[in-house]
Formats: structure tokens, C-alpha cells, sequence
């Protein structure tokens, strides 16, 4: 097992209003990858070493959006939906900053099989990127990669993210799951999003001790693993003569959505918002 640790010598990428600290090593090419501070435009995503530069870019650049399609749309949330094939330097660009918080995913240079779906915070200046994921095309991994910047996370954009790409997978007809390994940050949240998505689903059922596994995964399009490995954490399932049984009580479920780590989340998708149909 060979582990390469890059060195990261940026320490600040400065985005839109924020100015983050950065996480882990991303590849920028040349003196970019050795300066202390990068200066990413919000918009474009073009790079920068001077704030001189950064400056008269923001001035100049003409996009105020992520390019693709504006697929969902709700109050001042937004999704857009980029094939990264048609917009390769775009989706290189997005991968690349994303990698300043990501630890251990790969960065792949070809972009044409994935798609990337960023949500953005809509204000009179523009459309603001939030967080996104990527998901490859043909694929029953619906999420290849998943980030929300640093100043946004906590605030339930991470379980957004996570619910629409249920949602996306939902109307291809497919039971998907994320792509693995999870970060711990990751795992922490699909957890939560696959916990209260069950409970929900239980309790509206009149005998929860009747549910049967494949019925909850048809139900959530959470896979037959993910609902094992989430039910096992809650101590909701047994594995009695060679087959896993769910083993609960209505009692149970309600006092679990009593607990503050099961509580309903902040943002949820509005299905009829949703302005998307698979690809072949
Ligand atoms: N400490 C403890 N629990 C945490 C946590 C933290 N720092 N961050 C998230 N969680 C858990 C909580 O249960 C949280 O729900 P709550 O706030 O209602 O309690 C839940 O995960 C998700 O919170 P949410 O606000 O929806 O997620 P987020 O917007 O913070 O985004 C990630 C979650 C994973 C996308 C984000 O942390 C991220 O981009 N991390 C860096 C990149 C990464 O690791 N991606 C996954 C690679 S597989
Ligand atoms: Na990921």
C-alpha cells in the first residue's frame, strides 16, 4: 500500500465573498500550485495568483451562472445540471478547487463521463456555487463526488445534495448508492440523510415490524446494503436463521425521531420544482 502525501501549500483560496482555508493538496499546475493564496472567480472558475489580477477579472468576466442547464429551482436555491462533455474546462476547473477539501478521491482529467449538478445560492449579483456533486454517467454510483464549501456546510446543503440525487436516480428507475470510499464528513452525512429517511418511511407504516427490507429500499431507492448497514446503527435488525430481519417497534421509531441527530431536515427537494428527464 503506497501513501503519497503532496504537500499543500495553498493555504487560502479566495471565492466569491469568502476567503476559505483550504484542506488537502489539489493539483494547480505550476507556481499556481506553490502559491499561498489562490484567487478563484465565483463564476468562471478561472484561477489567479494576484489580487490585482482577481480584481480586474471580476470587473471583466460575463458569467454570473454555472453553464448547462438550470434543472431545479426553488425560492433562492438553484441546480444546475453540466455535461462534462460540453463543458470540460468548466467541470476540470470545478474538480480541481474541490479537491482543496477532498482527501482521497482521485482527480480524473477527462471529464465527458460525468455529469456535475451544482447547487447555487441565487442574490442580485448572480448565482452563487454552494456546494455540488458529480455523478458518472450509466452508473448505479449516483454520486461520484460530493462538496459544500466550508462557509456553507452544517446548514443542510450536504443532505440536499444527497436527497436530489435520490431524486434524479428515482426517475432513471434506479436503486443508487454513493460511490465509495466515504469520507468520514461524508459517511456522517449519508447516514443521517439514510436514518431519517427510514424512520419517516417506517412510521407511516401501521406495523413497522412487518417492513420488509426490499420493501424500504423500492420505497427510498436506498439500496438493500445502505438500509442494513443504517438500521444495524440504530439496532433495528437482527439476523435470525441466515437472513436479516428488521426488528423494531412503533414505540421505537417515535422515540428515535425524538432524538436531536434524527431531527427533520432543514431543506428538503420540491418534486414538482424539478425540471429534468434521464438521458439514454
Ligand atoms: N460534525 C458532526 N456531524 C456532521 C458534521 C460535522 N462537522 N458535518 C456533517 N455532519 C452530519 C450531521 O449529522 C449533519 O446533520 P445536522 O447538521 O442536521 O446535524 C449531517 O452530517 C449533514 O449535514 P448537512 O448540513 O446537510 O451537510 P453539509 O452541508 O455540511 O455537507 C458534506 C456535508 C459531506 C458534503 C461536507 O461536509 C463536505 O463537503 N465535506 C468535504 C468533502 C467531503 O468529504 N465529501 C464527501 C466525500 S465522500
Ligand atoms: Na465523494
Amino acid at each position: 500500500h503506497e501513501n503519497i502525501t503532496k504537500i499543500k501549500y495553498i493555504d487560502k483560496l479566495q471565492f466569491g465573498n469568502y476567503e476559505i482555508d483550504t484542506w488537502y493538496f489539489s493539483p494547480f499546475p505550476g507556481k499556481y500550485g506553490k502559491a499561498r493564496v489562490l484567487y478563484v472567480c465565483e463564476y468562471c472558475l478561472k484561477y489567479m495568483l494576484l489580487e490585482k489580477s482577481y480584481r480586474y477579472h471580476m470587473s471583466e468576466c460575463k458569467r454570473r451562472q454555472p453553464p448547462g442547464e438550470e434543472i431545479y429551482r426553488k425560492g433562492t436555491i438553484s441546480i444546475f445540471e453540466v455535461n462534462g462533455k460540453k463543458e470540460p474546462l468548466y467541470c476540470q476547473l470545478l474538480c480541481l478547487m474541490a479537491k482543496l477539501f477532498l482527501d482521497h478521491k482521485g482527480l480524473f482529467f477527462d471529464m465527458d463521463p460525468f455529469f456535475f449538478y451544482v447547487l447555487c445560492e441565487i442574490d442580485k449579483e448572480g448565482s452563487h456555487i454552494v456546494g455540488y456533486f458529480s455523478k458518472e454517467k450509466g452508473s448505479y454510483n449516483n454520486v461520484a463526488c460530493i462538496l459544500v464549501l466550508p462557509p456553507h456546510q452544517r446548514k443542510g446543503y450536504g443532505k440536499l445534495l444527497i436527497a436530489f440525487s435520490y431524486v434524479l436516480s428515482r426517475e432513471e428507475g434506479i436503486i443508487g448508492s454513493p460511490e465509495i470510499p466515504l469520507s468520514d464528513l461524508g459517511r456522517l452525512s449519508y447516514r443521517s440523510y439514510w436514518a431519517y429517511t427510514l424512520l419517516e418511511l417506517m412510521k407511516g407504516r401501521s406495523s413497522a415490524e412487518q417492513t420488509s427490507i426490499e420493501e424500504l429500499s423500492k420505497e427510498s431507492g436506498i439500496t438493500r446494503d445502505d438500509i442494513i448497514y443504517t438500521l444495524q446503527s440504530m439496532k433495528m435488525i437482527k439476523y435470525w436463521k441466515g437472513q436479516n430481519v428488521i426488528c423494531v417497534t412503533a414505540k421505537t421509531i417515535h422515540e428515535h425521531l425524538q432524538l436531536p441527530q434524527f431531527k427533520r431536515p432543514k431543506l428538503t427537494i420540491d418534486l414538482n420544482l424539478l425540471n429534468w428527464k434521464p438521458h439514454n
